[in-house]
């Protein structure tokens, strides 16, 4: 009986099939999943990226709560055409503090895992507010109200101790202190701001909406403001081509 022969056994029978499939589907399984079980961390520690600051924490529960991630992703795919427009393709460790992710899988709009810095803080009020203002054609909608309502920060030392509770590395002094680091970040006058930057290395503070109050569009503006900053790519680009 030859091999082809043998193998009309487990194909004239159904369930022996269905045995066969399964013992190797587990094999293959095992193959996958018992490395990962041995490692400490499947990411990458990447110098830079820190936890969010309770006001861009804030901005990004706003972000969420609007859906902006329906339209927007925020990871760039290490490829050619995604690189050129984007950025550095994003790294695991970038988003290592999110809970939950905000990767994303519908682009109607542009990726913004670096929107940071692209545009100054006056664009994004225009743009929010209305995006036709600045980007004539644009099919994005517009939240006016963001600029007109006081954000509501009566639960971000929850925020912050929830994230610590699901593994974000928030110490004691930064749980306690998460209001008072909130209003420094807006405002850098604030007796607290020298403290809040201690707290959170190379964290921007300023007041992002040039109204002096703190908005729900203070906060969006903050963390879009951060997103794909942390990491200083020049580093890397500069060990792999060294001039
Ligand atoms: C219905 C889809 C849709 C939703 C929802 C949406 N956007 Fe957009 N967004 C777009 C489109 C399309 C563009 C490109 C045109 C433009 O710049 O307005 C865009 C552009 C942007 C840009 C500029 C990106 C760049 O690189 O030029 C930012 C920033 C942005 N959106 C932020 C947000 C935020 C924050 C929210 C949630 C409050 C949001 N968007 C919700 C569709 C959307």
């Amino acid at each position: 009986m030859s091999l082809f022969e043998k193998h009309v056994v487990l194909e004239k029978h159904s369930l022996l099939l269905l045995l066969g499939i399964v013992l190797v589907v587990a094999i293959g399984g095992l193959v996958e999943i018992v490395p990962l079980f041995y490692l400490k961390s499947t990411i990458e520690k990447v110098e830079g990226v820190r936890p969010y600051t309770p006001l861009e924490l804030a901005g990004r529960n706003i972000y969420i709560r609007e859906g902006c991630y329906n339209c927007h992703s925020q990871m760039i795919r290490p490829m050619r055409d995604e690189i050129e427009r984007y950025g550095h393709f994003s790294l695991a460790a970038e988003s290592m503090y999110d809970h939950p992710f905000q990767w994303g899988s519908k682009r109607t709009g542009p990726d913004l895992a670096r929107i940071g810095n692209k545009y100054s803080d006056d664009w994004h009020k225009g743009h929010l507010t209305n995006p036709r203002s600045v980007v004539p054609d644009s099919i994005m909608p517009g939240y006016p109200f963001l600029a007109s309502t006081d954000l509501d920060y009566r639960h971000i030392q929850d925020v912050v101790r929830t994230n610590a509770i699901v593994g974000v590395p928030y110490t004691d002094e930064q749980i306690a202190n998460a209001a008072a680091d909130l209003e420094a970040q807006a405002n850098p006058d604030d007796k607290n701001a020298k403290a809040f930057l201690a707290r959170y290395p190379k964290a921007v503070a300023r007041d992002f909406t040039g109204d002096g109050r703190i908005t729900e569009l203070t906060a969006v503006v903050a963390y879009l403001q951060m997103l794909g900053t942390l990491v200083d790519f020049k580093i890397y680009d500069d060990k792999a081509n060294p001039r």
